[in-house]
């Protein structure tokens, strides 16, 4: 992120006047232990300004994940979830990486891995020839088992270059049909959440499986039943009001929306994807973005010559992290904030991350 004065941040409402104070002491001291400890910082984009302000690098879950395996550091602080954290210890086990807040988890992390062997066992024993597509939202136990990971900036062009017809899309079934659209596959939806019943389940995909072959499609997504708890919740009303509002603004959606909000929007992108965007196109000076709040009011501060619609929600998971755990971890390097990985899964995990980097090229 470029630079933006505390004096700019405490105008436009991002830091209260209250503690501007605090937060150019803690910048201040984080910019010094950082230093003489040797310590990276990455931070998400969904971060809150101030302490995007304090990173090395700010990116999205894919750039995260390259810029970990080559870090001329002692130890990382993360400011993301935990599974962010957790694909860096995956990528690069011997340094330590520390979480400054155990809450900050995702609500589409928790997948089970023996219901991800079940599922698995379910379609060899239909005979169907598939690759198991994981994306990065995951532990590393699930991840193990899979072919390959993805984010939301690479899912459709790693699933064109998996050679296999069929994919099982884990966790996220909004992700699944945005992958199945654009790699011509047919979408199936996944089964009720924690309902999976092969006899119905079948019965339900077998007549779209069939149709996909009638339209000579190139295979299938099977969806997982995740989802993402900030994105689902966003409707198509909120594009339509948008609309309505301002018939001009581009619409930029990312890749956890339901299937209808991608088919009404102008495009589909991952928050750096975003961020990309709305500085590569000048002329689009009205811009509706619905995805995490933290990207869009970055945005706000670095583009002060756009307007900006929000239709964004908090994800309180990574709200988690602020200054005061950041300062503290930096400082006091607690060992119960240090997030690992057993050795028994993280190599498969590691496989399954690199396959991604070498195909995502
Ligand atoms: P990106 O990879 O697009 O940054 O998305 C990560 C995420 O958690 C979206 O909710
Ligand atoms: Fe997870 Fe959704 Fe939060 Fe992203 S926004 S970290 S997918 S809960």
């Amino acid at each position: 992120m470029s630079f933006v004065s505390l004096d700019r941040l405490v105008r436009t409402g991002a830091v209260a006047e209250k503690d501007a104070g605090r937060v150019e002491y803690l910048w201040a001291e984080i910019a010094r232990l950082k230093k003489e400890k040797r310590a990276f910082i990455p931070a998400h984009n969904y971060q809150v300004p101030e302490v995007q302000q304090i990173a090395d690098v700010v990116g999205d879950s894919f750039e995260l994940a390259v810029k970990s395996r080559n870090i001329d550091a002692r130890f990382v602080v993360f400011c993301g979830v935990r599974f962010m954290a957790e694909g860096c210890v995956t990528l690069a086990p011997e340094r330590p990486v520390y979480l400054p807040n155990l809450q900050a988890l995702c609500s589409l992390a928790e997948v089970d891995a023996d219901e991800l062997a079940e599922r698995q066992e379910f379609l060899r024993g239909l005979g169907r020839k598939f690759s198991t597509m994981t994306y990065v939202n995951t532990y590393a136990d699930v991840k193990a088992l899979s072919d390959v990971c993805c984010t939301s900036s690479n899912a459709a062009r790693i699933a064109d270059r998996l050679g296999t017809p069929d994919v099982l899309f884990v966790p996220d079934q909004n992700l699944a049909y945005q992958v199945a659209v654009k790699t011509r596959r047919m979408y199936l939806p996944p089964p009720e959440a924690n309902l999976f019943d092969p006899k119905d389940y079948l019965e339900r995909i077998r007549p779209l499986i069939q149709e996909g072959e009638r339209q000579g499609l190139a295979g299938n997504v099977f969806a997982w039943e995740g989802a993402c708890h900030v994105h689902h919740q966003m409707t198509v009303d909120d594009i339509a009001r948008i609309r309505a509002q301002d018939p001009q603004a581009v619409v930029i959606v990312h890749g956890e929306v339901r299937p209808e909000l991608q088919r009404a929007a102008d495009q589909v992108l991952s928050t750096a994807q975003m961020a990309k965007y709305v500085e590569t196109h000048p002329e689009a000076r009205h811009l509706a973005i619905l995805t995490e709040c933290g990207l869009v009011v970055r945005l706000e501060l670095e583009h002060p010559e756009k307007q900006f619609y929000k239709a964004c929600r908090l994800c309180q998971y990574m709200k988690a992290i602020d200054l005061e755990n950041v300062y503290e971890t930096l400082r006091d390097e607690p060992a119960e904030r240090r997030i690992t990985v057993p050795e028994g899964v993280r190599g498969g995990a590691a496989r399954a991350m690199e396959k991604m980097i070498a195909l995502a090229r």
